[in-house]
């Protein structure tokens, strides 16, 4: 993997490389009369992999949780509510358990596939979990790659005897491999890559709220991630084993405590073990565009200081919510048909309109998550004119988007609204179900779910490369916020990542001006509805695979075969 250092001061080639990622973007739309570049024929029976493996790292199971914890959903959200447990092999177990893990299989007919706790487009999983640690009882020190199906981990690197910190040092990162999404979707892939990685990040944060952590962002340069990852380690990618591209870095982190060095100053002389499997025997198309943006928005040098993250707000969550949280992560899944007659009362859709507001779990997983606003659909609320509104996530956005949508449009604030919701109608319309439904692909999900949201990203300029990627993982935390208060509600979600960008933009009258695109774009679409669910499909447990935990334990030192 190569990446080039820029200088903090080459504001030039920033410039160039962000103009590179909008060019990107531009490209990937699609568009009415033509969807964006991808594959014309999918051989579906040589799918990829959908599983990652180091073989010849050894692997470490991660017990199951016997009971699950019994925080409540509102609890979750009040800083201070749990007390934070010790790592251990155990904390750390449920930490994965409860956002990367599998949640169930599911079998219709002869096909059998498995789902996850986090959501991914087309459920093609681009993205890969990793712990780097020193100190944790149990634990190797060294950096684990996070092996969902085997719920283990698999120690890539390991660190020569060192003395032991004084307090572990705990990092969660995440890795994409964008082409398993390219596979089915082409070139728009790498859009669901990062919106993946935000919906990831999302899982991560509530999943460390359920033990009492803090998941803090550490921005650091791709390059160096790369480096603590193994992930620029060619050798380990034998024979067309594809990359993995670096996203996120996380200290988890006990409230109130100083933060640890990052892994730089601590991971010394690691010994790497294990090759990456190849998932993809026979690649069928390539779409260089997708590695040519990820080179031109990896995060640089000057990314580690430039941001800090959000505090977490200390209000107390929007509604009372008794349910334990985990029983929502778990059952969180996409409504794959909505009751096109379900309705909702507006009192209850204040709550999730709450939950998306910044400052607030699990927006405090990303520097600045404050830069995508909510435009609003709302087709079927008692008490709410159908039609379309606007949630603005941010003082600057609220101007923003004042500057940049018509003045026709209504701009009438809701009365009813809570006082901290600033939303407004832009326009009353009770026909705009078949509309939707066009505008997302021509999907039944959008004209039947009782709300649909297209999320707005402040686009242009865009104040570095990696922005981009920041906007669209944003988009992914709100979705996974949208998923699981859904879930509260006795409701369901849908991710929606096809949609017709342009026509979205010229329905609510956001056209480009002098700029080649809209400064804000709309990065990603979700659907709420209550779900109507498919009878021939059978559902199982997630790991009725594996062994009891006592002969898991005697495999621990066996590596993949
Ligand atoms: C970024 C993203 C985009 C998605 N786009 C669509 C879509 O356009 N249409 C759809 O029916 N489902 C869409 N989904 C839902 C996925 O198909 C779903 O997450 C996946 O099948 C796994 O199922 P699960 O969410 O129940 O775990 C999307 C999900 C994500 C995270």
């Amino acid at each position: 993997m190569s990446d080039t250092l820029l200088a903090p001061a080459d504001d030039a080639l920033r410039v160039q490389r962000s103009a590179l990622a909008a060019a990107y973007h531009e490209r990937s739309k699609h568009r009415l009369e033509r969807y964006a570049n991808g594959p014309e024929t999918l051989d579906w029976d040589a799918q990829p992999d959908p599983f990652r493996r180091y073989r010849g790292a050894p692997l470490q199971p991660l017990p199951l949780l016997a009971q699950d914890p019994a925080t409540p959903w509102d609890a979750l959200h009040r800083p201070g509510a749990v007390a934070a447990q010790p790592f251990s092999l155990a904390s750390l177990g449920a930490l994965f358990e409860l956002s990367l893990a599998l949640a169930a299989w599911k079998q219709a007919g002869p096909d059998r596939w498995s789902v996850r706790i986090n959501p991914s487009s087309g459920n093609l999983h681009p993205t890969e979990g990793w712990l780097l640690c020193q100190g944790v009882p149990g634990l190797a020190d060294g950096v684990h790659h996070y092996a969902p199906h085997e719920h283990a981990l698999e120690l890539r690197a390991a660190l020569p005897a060192s003395p032991a910190p004084t307090s572990p040092r705990v990092f969660v990162a995440q890795s994409s491999i964008a082409w398993r999404e390219a596979w089915k979707y082409g070139e728009r892939a790498l859009r669901y890559c990062l919106l993946d990685a935000g919906h990831a990040a999302g899982a991560l944060a509530y999943a460390a709220a359920l033990q009492g952590w803090q998941l803090q962002p550490c921005p650091v340069a791709a390059a160096d991630l790369a480096a603590w990852l193994g992930l620029d380690r060619d050798m380990d990618f034998p024979g067309g084993a594809e990359c993995e591209e670096p996203e996120l870095l996380f200290e988890l982190r006990p409230p109130d405590t100083a933060a640890a060095p990052l892994p730089g100053d601590w991971l010394s002389q690691p010994l790497w073990q294990g090759q990456a499997n190849r998932l993809d025997a026979h690649p069928m198309y390539r779409w260089p565009v997708i590695d040519q943006t990820l080179e031109a928005t990896r995060p640089t040098a000057g990314a580690a200081t430039a941001e800090a993250p959000l505090p977490q707000a200390t209000t107390v969550p929007p509604q009372a919510a008794p349910e334990p949280a985990a029983s929502l992560i778990r059952r969180r899944r996409s409504a794959q048909r909505f009751d096109a007659q379900a309705r909702l009362d507006r009192t209850a859709l204040w709550p999730l309109l709450q939950a998306l507001l910044p400052g607030r779990l699990p927006f405090s997983a990303l520097p600045e998550a404050d830069h995508v606003h909510v435009l609003l659909f709302a087709h079927r609320v008692d008490g709410l004119a159908p039609g379309a509104y606007l949630l603005p996530r941010s003082e600057a956005g609220a101007t923003l988007l004042r500057r940049q949508l018509p003045v026709s449009l209504d701009w009438a604030p809701v009365a009813e609204a809570p006082a901290d919701l600033p939303l407004w109608r832009l326009a009353a319309n009770p026909a705009l179900a078949g509309t939707l439904r066009t505008l997302n692909c021509h999907q039944a999900l959008g004209s039947d779910a009782i709300l649909g949201l297209a999320l707005l990203a402040e686009f242009q300029p865009l104040p570095t490369p990696w922005a981009y990627r920041e906007r669209l993982m944003e988009a992914g935390l709100l979705g996974q916020a949208l998923y699981l208060q859904a879930e509260a509600m006795s409701l369901a979600g849908t991710g929606i990542g096809c949609f017709f960008d342009d026509a979205l933009h010229q329905l609510i009258g956001l056209t480009p001006t002098a700029a080649p695109q809209a400064a804000l774009q709309s990065v990603y679409h979700f659907t709420i509805g209550r779900a109507l669910t498919d009878s021939r499909i059978a559902t199982t447990a997630p790991y009725a695979h594996l062994p009891a935990w006592p002969e898991r334990l005697a495999d621990t030192s066996r590596s993949p075969a």
